[in-house]
């Protein structure tokens, strides 16, 4: 089984920032039987980007797709264009488009949906809040989120993944204050059982939330663990270069 390491650029990088450090990871050798890197790029960056990483073992992700796959949508980029444009993997339902872009469930699945029919695949991702936590919701919240997007879907043949990302995990936009391994490795282990009502296909599973070349060996480590989503310790190349080069090892 592989292992993922999926870097999402956000929009931390100008275009100019993207290509290098892209150029500076292509200079970088690893072994792509045992880890597969996605890059996320921002949207402008993409094509760019695409063009340098064809040919090699790196994928390329879109950060946030529209839900129909043209016409009158001003500022709307399709699953459709992505995958066209060279993309292989997308990311639905990130906590930063919930919570800052006001993105609901229904939203959600309908992104999923428009990847799976774009040939894209979907990268679902879930996670609770703080509040939820002191709540004591946070499988009541997964749950939902689950259910929402995935409840009625034939997806015994269609590849997906879901990124557990707790929402107050996150750094820029949570408390970045990274998961412990032992709550990362129940919640996942419980995900994990929970995808088996919806598919009959072993569904990787990922983890992302303040993850950084400190920290990421007792993520990947994790026998629920199938890769890690990494935001901003994605972003330099010192950073990701060692991200890249501990998982390696593991692997
Ligand atoms: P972070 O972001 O690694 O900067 O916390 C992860 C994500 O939001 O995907």
């Amino acid at each position: 089984m592989k292992t993922y390491l999926f870097a999402n650029w956000k929009m931390y990088l100008t275009f100019d920032e993207s290509n290098i450090l892209m150029n500076q990871l292509l200079a970088t050798s690893y072994d792509d039987d045992a880890l597969e890197i996605a890059i996320f790029p921002s949207s402008l960056a993409l094509t760019e980007i695409e063009k340098a990483v064809r040919d090699t073992p790196f994928r390329l992700g879109a950060q946030n797709v529209a839900w129909v796959p043209k016409g009158a949508y001003t500022g709307a980029v399709s699953a459709e264009l992505f995958k066209e444009a060279g993309a292989e993997y997308a990311l639905v339902g990130h906590s930063e488009r919930r919570y800052i872009f006001g993105e609901h469930d229904t939203d959600v699945c309908k992104k999923f949906v428009a990847c799976l029919e774009a040939g894209l695949t979907p990268v679902l991702c879930i996670g609770e809040t703080k509040q939820d936590v002191a709540d004591e919701k946070r499988q009541y919240r997964l749950k939902k989120q689950l259910f929402s997007v995935l409840e009625g879907l034939d997806l015994d043949s269609q590849p997906f993944f879901v990124a557990y990302e707790p929402v107050w995990a996150i750094s820029g936009s949570g408390d970045g204050v990274a998961c412990t391994p032992a709550d990362v490795e129940d919640v996942q282990r419980w995900i994990k059982e929970e995808l088996t009502h919806y598919t009959k296909q072993t569904v990787p599973v990922l983890y992302g939330g303040s993850v950084h070349k400190d920290n990421v060996l007792s993520y990947v480590s994790l026998p629920s663990v199938d890769g890690v989503l990494v935001g901003s310790a994605s972003t330099t190349y010192e950073s990701c270069v060692t991200l890249m080069q501990k998982i390696a090892k593991t692997v």
